[in-house]
């Protein structure tokens, strides 16, 4: 399929839901052909980027590995789901300045709701004061100020959010 390239951004607190509307995503646009690939911080974490924790400086690499990669993917035509906490709006400008093909999802609930669902239990270790440095708890988070995209996913859900990026991508030019 001829197809345009484009980095489409998630980004919110842990739990937010990044990881869960980026696979669906994916997998509406894989069934009707597309070529994407997924950027997604857990797995990235564990090749591209292994070996970097949570500091600033070492988020700030991790972003900018994550988005070199989704750069030369991009521009190669391939529709790139980045799911990355990405906390610094600084690091995220400059990635985005890079891409021409970008759009940002601010994916967005509150704090407590996230720590409500601990999916993966992090937010009680960290609060237990066994994870240092997790974002929301004590470290920070800058939220985007203006995304092309926000989904509540406290308030709405996934098939709403799913919908929300796909008509945003349509919009934009980058469906056939
Ligand atoms: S960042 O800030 O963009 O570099 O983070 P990212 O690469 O997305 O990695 C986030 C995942 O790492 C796990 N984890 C933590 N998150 C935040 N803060 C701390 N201290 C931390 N330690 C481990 C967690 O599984 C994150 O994934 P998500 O999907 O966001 O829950
Ligand atoms: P993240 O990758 O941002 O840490 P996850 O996708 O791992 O977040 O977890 C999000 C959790 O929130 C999942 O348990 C998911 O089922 C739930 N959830 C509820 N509503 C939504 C929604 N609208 N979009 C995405 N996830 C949602
Ligand atoms: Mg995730």
């Amino acid at each position: 399929m001829n197809q345009r390239g484009v980095t489409v951004w998630f980004t919110g607190l842990s739990g937010a839901g990044k990881t869960t509307i980026s696979q669906a995503v994916a997998e509406k646009l894989r069934l009707q052909g597309y070529r994407l690939e997924i950027l997604d911080g857990d797995v990235v974490r564990e090749n591209l980027t292994k070996g970097l924790g949570f500091s600033k400086a070492d988020r700030d690499e991790n972003i900018r590995r994550i988005g070199f990669v989704s750069h030369l993917l991009t521009r190669n035509g391939v529709i790139v789901l980045v799911s990355a906490i990405s906390p610094y709006s600084k690091i995220r400008e400059e990635v985005k300045q890079k891409i021409e093909d970008f759009v940002e999802v601010y994916v967005n609930a509150p704090l407590a709701v996230c720590e409500e669902r601990d999916v993966k239990g992090l937010y009680k270790r960290a609060r237990a004061g066994e994870i240092k440095n997790f974002t929301g708890i004590d470290d920070p988070y800058e939220a985007p100020f203006k995304p092309n995209v926000e989904c509540r996913t406290d308030l709405e859900d996934l098939e709403e959010s799913i919908a929300k990026v796909l008509k945003k991508l349509e919009e934009l030019g980058y469906l056939n």
